[in-house]
């Protein structure tokens, strides 16, 4: 295979990539075209790649007018998930390998789970779930390590109809507790332990505790994962492992409608209780398998390997369901990435042979700043894609990933997409769309972005344009409501732009169309009336070679209104000293402007994160503030011990 080509900036893959992609650059424009001119063609002829019991006569049927929003796809359909996903593979890949689990501990043996022993094993867990009274249109809390059994009991309740909810292993038995209750879920099923990176996580206890703030009717099926001993409380505690085992190991799977929940997941907003983001069974099922096979390339024999846990969006999508219902081999991984070394991620790709990895800009940075020998130690020879997802990936990274782990041979898709929209909105397809590092590029099929000034609404029709990114019209994958909460659903996504769903992120288009995601406008900063994505600086100061992290937040700022906050994590070994933060002054004033130099910063030998990764700038704009006895919630932090030394260190004491 040839390298991927690059001339200024821009990579396209290798001829021999798009020799076999599914579509090149005007299979994409085709296919586009259709897609916008005549949704309801495109979708019905998409749609057919998932085994329907009842063929739907209606595509379309979707309103973005605030006040009566309403969105449905294939509605008088039916189908089964978990029969798309699991029992049409019979015929043809009953003994292929549909789950590899590869455990927290290396010296732990890898499961190769076939789609016979998925359906098995699945019907087994189904089987549980009916015997505890669990029927179609119940909800049921998923609060597990990343085991098969996870997989088993997402698509268990798919299977009878049920709604699951998961609800991640790192979430506090407070955040369990709110959304078993929110849900109304009739079980909750966890582990006793979750093991990762070594530690453990005693996920029963948490569960108890979180019990105590439900109704005593909920019944709590525990999987005797590690095996260590818990509390069991009799009547209300069920060993599932043993209930499986003597359950029948074949669960019929029931008929639900195209627009019937397939699961609620709970994000969080800006503000307020977590949103719990519903996608039902039909149009999310065509979505997330559609841009599954098309994003990352997918070809039948492949191991896909997403790094992401099942408790978030891309695990339901890009782990389960799509990969599932494309009848893939998808890689679930317990563990971490630096446990027990830094070369973990590498060495799973070398020991599975993984042809498409997908992971965050997150873990990359963190593992550049750890070297490359532990990249070169492992065979990634198999390789064929990478893939980014949950934030702007800084060109560094890019670069990194690019020459590291890719070899210069891997196109890698920069998918942008959120819990609410069920699949990729926007991202480079590999054989079709030449990448830039740090463009997400160009929208999936049936997606119309638009780019609207945030302060007159009005649509931009240059071509490079910036402002905050709306989408125009609906797309199967979308969310449907908010759990119980129809208005709100209306209020965040469909009040601020009339007739648009509103990401909440800002964008630029540039003169080519790509669209660069410049972060969350509830984070953007205003600089002496001049507008700013704190991406930006971030992604300047971890350009220079001393940076290994960086957060930038807005606070008070008396001339200019606000100020440039940033939090700055040195590479190992690195000195914070005062000669160093004027150089890194100076370095952002060139990088970007000296409207983009950064007021204060200050050293964070750590960063408050979820443990998903995710920054919690709630949490820094405070100490920024300087109004650190308001800090809310830290309970869902990784670490949070780092708050105090930000805390103690603070550089605004005005
Ligand atoms: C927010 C959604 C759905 C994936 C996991 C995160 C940011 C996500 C990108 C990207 C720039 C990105 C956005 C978005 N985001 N992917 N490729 N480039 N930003 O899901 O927790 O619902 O977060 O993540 O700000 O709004 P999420």
């Amino acid at each position: 295979m040839t390298d991927q080509s690059s001339a200024s900036g821009v990579y396209t893959a290798s001829a021999d990539f798009i020799a076999k992609a599914h579509v090149d650059a005007a299979g994409y424009a085709r296919m586009y075209e259709a897609s916008v001119t005549d949704p309801d063609a495109f979708w019905a002829e998409q749609a057919q790649r998932l085994d329907w019991i009842t063929s739907f006569s209606k595509v379309k049927n979707t309103n973005f007018d605030y006040g009566n929003v309403s969105i449905k796809w294939f509605e008088d359909g039916t189908l089964n998930v978990s029969a798309n996903c699991i029992d049409r593979h019979m015929l043809t890949r009953a003994d292929q390998t549909a789950i590899i689990w590869e455990p927290d501990s290396p010296s732990t043996p890898a499961q190769h789970i076939t789609y016979r022993q998925l359906l098995e094993n699945t019907s087994r867990m189904a089987n549980v779930l009916k015997a505890h009274g669990v029927t179609k249109g119940d909800r049921v809390v998923l609060y597990l390590p990343m085991i098969p059994e996870a997989a088993y009991a997402m698509l268990a309740c798919a299977r009878i109809g049920a709604i699951h909810s998961v609800v991640f292993a790192g979430f506090s038995p407070d955040a369990l507790a709110n959304r078993i209750n929110d849900s109304e879920a009739k079980v909750v099923i966890t582990a006793d332990f979750a093991p990762r990176g070594g530690k453990k996580t005693a996920l029963k206890s948490n569960t108890d505790k979180a019990l105590f703030d439900c109704s005593d009717k909920v019944k709590c099926l525990v999987v005797k994962h590690t095996g260590d001993q818990t509390t069991w409380i009799d009547g209300r505690d069920v060993d599932v492992k043993a209930e499986m085992a003597a359950a029948k190991p074949y669960c019929p799977y029931v008929e639900v409608g195209a627009e019937d929940p397939l699961f609620i997941l709970y994000t969080s907003g800006s503000t307020g209780r977590p949103k719990g983001v519903v996608h039902t069974s039909g149009g999310y099922l065509v979505y997330a398998s559609l841009t599954h096979q098309y994003t990352f390339d997918y070809h039948d024999g492949d191991v896909f390997w997403c790094t992401a846990d099942v408790g978030w969006v891309t695990g339901h999508s890009y782990i389960i369901y799509g990969p599932l219902a494309n009848g893939a081999t998808t890689v679930m991984f317990e563990g971490v990435p630096t446990y027990p070394d830094a070369g973990r991620f590498w060495e799973v790709c070398a020991k599975h042979k993984v042809n498409q990895f997908y992971t965050a800009p997150t873990a990359i940075r963190s593992l550049m700043g750890l070297g490359t020998e532990w990249v070169e130690k492992h065979d990634l020879s198999s390789l064929k894609l990478l893939g980014s997802v949950g934030e702007p990936i800084n060109p560094e990274a890019w670069n990194w990933y690019n020459t590291h782990v890719g070899k210069g041979k891997c196109p890698i898709v920069d998918t942008f997409w959120q819990t609410e929209t069920g699949g990729h909105l926007i991202t480079p397809l590999p054989g079709a769309i030449a990448q830039k590092p740090g463009a997400a590029t160009k929208p999936f099929f049936g997606i119309k972005p638009v780019v609207l000034d945030p302060a007159n609404a009005e649509v931009q029709t240059n071509t490079a344009a910036e402002g905050v990114l709306c989408i125009a019209d609906a797309w199967p994958g979308m969310m449907r409501t908010l759990w119980g909460d129809h208005e709100r659903f209306q209020e965040a996504y469909f009040a601020q732009y009339r007739g648009y769903y509103f990401t909440g992120d800002g964008c630029r288009r540039d003169a080519d169309g790509d669209y660069w995601i410049t972060g969350r406008v509830d984070d953007v900063i205003n600089v002496s009336g001049h507008r700013m994505g704190t991406a930006e600086v971030e992604s300047a100061l971890v350009a220079h070679e001393a940076v290994a992290e960086a957060a930038v937040v807005g606070y008070p700022h008396d001339i200019k209104g606000q100020g440039i906050y940033a939090y700055v994590t040195l590479m190992n070994g690195i000195d914070p000293t005062d000669s160093l933060r004027k150089e890194l002054e100076a370095w952002v004033r060139t990088e970007i402007g000296p409207i983009a130099k950064p007021d204060l910063i200050q050293w964070a030998p750590g960063l408050p994160k979820t443990r998903s990764g995710k920054i919690m700038r709630r949490i820094l704009r405070k100490i920024a503030e300087n109004d650190f006895g308001a800090l809310g919630d830290t309970s869902t932090l990784a670490d949070p011990s780092v708050v105090d030394d930000l805390i103690e260190n603070r550089m605004n004491r005005g």
